[in-house]
């Protein structure tokens, strides 16, 4: 499970720290920094792929020149705040009760390419270093500019350091310690961060790619949705997977569907259909966007092969507003029985008042104020925040910008409360 993130200078974040919960709402306006937040996971995932720096935020062709991994929007030269040559970025996690915090910072000066400038890896309760990055003293060591050094602890906590050994700067030390031959604990530990880095995906779904048929066996939902009928046929193996399926899809929708029916067609491939209770079947190519985009989202949480966190563009992006809530009541149930964790940004902060206390508490938002670029706060912490969620018109207030004015205020007071403090 993903604890907490922070970001510096990393796009148009200076310095961001913020808990993640089981459900993680992003709300904010256009270009305020939600998807750069998606980056900022997506630079961690590719940490936990194992590719090089360049790979992770370039692009990664494999075998036949096929694309297998996109890069982050901008690539390397617009991954650090303008201005700025290097990036950290860090995440704690949680392994077997023990959070791990995992930081890395990428040095983009280099006209050879991005390099890791500083890297660890922490016991997060007890401040204990697994290992680090540990600029040598030793001048003939100095001289090889490629060449990394890391330091476990030997013994005692921070006291003697252990093996050293050169690592390369271009691809992320976790992955070289995870594959060599260092101290079992700090190999296992950093296998463990690899291993939930690998297991984020992301969504961006888009209703045309779920409407191409499938392969059956194929059960990993593709980040725009294809491969929706097959992974929705492997749900529906399990009787009562189906059934929920059925149910949710009944409340959500007018459709007055009884199954589903997985067609296959010369080659072999499936494409769903919903059969309704006239014996009328409607195939996923005629299936409305709405439906195929929450089909997907249910898809992608109960999928056998379901990744553990989830990060999805525009969450609500096609839902009628009177079925928001059954949606937020699914992925709150699921989040809480699937171990899944969900982030999900959105434009609208009606949103707001369909989250159970956990959610609530975890939600955030996004804003800019001044030139300092994007903020992230917890909108619980908003002053009367309970109180309008009760009583306002959710709709008004994102009309009328009511919780950046709110943010943006309140940060005004809390400057004034530092003053006073100091002076
Ligand atoms: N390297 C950078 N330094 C500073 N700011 C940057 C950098 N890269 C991107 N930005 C800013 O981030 C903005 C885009 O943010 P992002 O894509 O996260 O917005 P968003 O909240 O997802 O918006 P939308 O709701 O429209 O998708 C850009 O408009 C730009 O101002
Ligand atoms: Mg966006």
């Amino acid at each position: 499970m993903l604890e907490h993130l922070s970001l510096q200078n990393f796009k148009s974040f200076k310095d961001a720290d913020f808990d993640i919960g089981r459900l993680t709402l992003i709300v904010g306006t256009n270009a305020s920094g939600k998807s750069n937040i998606r980056d900022a996971l997506r630079v961690l995932h590719g940490v936990g792929l194992g590719y090089p720096l360049a790979e992770i935020l370039g692009e990664k062709y494999g075998p036949g020149g096929i694309l297998t991994w996109r890069g982050i929007r901008g690539g390397a030269r617009e991954a650090a705040r303008f201005g700025h040559s290097r990036f950290m970025l860090g995440c704690t996690i949680l392994v077997a009760e023990q959070p791990l915090l995992y930081r890395i910072a990428i040095d983009l000066s280099d006209s050879t390419g991005p390099q890791v400038a500083e890297e660890s890896l922490w016991h997060a309760k007890s401040e204990a270093f697994i290992w680090d990055t540990n600029p040598t003293d030793d001048p003939v060591e100095q001289h090889n500019e490629h060449a990394l050094r890391v330091r476990f602890p030997r013994g005692g906590r921070h006291k003697a350091h252990g093996p050293v050994a050169p690592f390369s700067p271009n691809r992320p030390l976790v992955v070289q310690i995870a594959g060599g031959t260092p101290p079992p604990a700090a190999k296992k530990a950093s296998e463990d961060v690899l291993d939930a880095l690998r297991g984020i995906r992301f969504l961006d779904l888009d209703p045309d790619a779920m409407r191409v048929p499938s392969q059956p066996g194929q059960v990993i939902l593709g980040d725009r949705g294809e491969n929706l009928s097959s992974v929705l046929q492997a749900i529906c193996n399990d009787k009562q997977r189906r059934v929920t399926l059925l149910e949710w899809l009944r409340a959500l929708t007018p459709m007055d569907a009884i199954d589903f029916e997985f067609i296959p067609d010369f080659s072999g491939r499936v494409l769903l259909h919903l059969v309704e209770s006239s014996g009328a079947k409607v195939s996923a190519v005629s299936a409305s966007d709405g439906t195929l985009r929450f089909l997907a989202l249910i898809a992608a949480l109960l999928s056998p092969d379901s990744g553990r966190i989830y990060f999805f563009e525009e969450f609500d992006n096609g839902i009628h507003p009177t079925r928001l809530h059954l949606l937020l009541q699914l992925v709150q149930q699921v989040c809480k029985q699937e171990a899944v964790q969900v982030i999900g940004t959105t434009h609208n902060p009606a949103m707001l008042a369909f989250l159970e206390e956990d959610a609530l508490n975890h939600a955030l938002l996004v804003y800019r104020h001044d030139s300092s670029g994007s903020r992230v706060r917890k909108i619980a912490d908003l002053p009367n925040l309970r109180e309008i969620l009760k009583t306002q018109d959710l709709g008004r207030l994102h009309a009328t910008g009511w919780l950046e004015n709110a943010a943006i205020f309140s940060e005004a007071d809390d400057d004034d409360a530092d003053t006073e403090g100091v002076g």
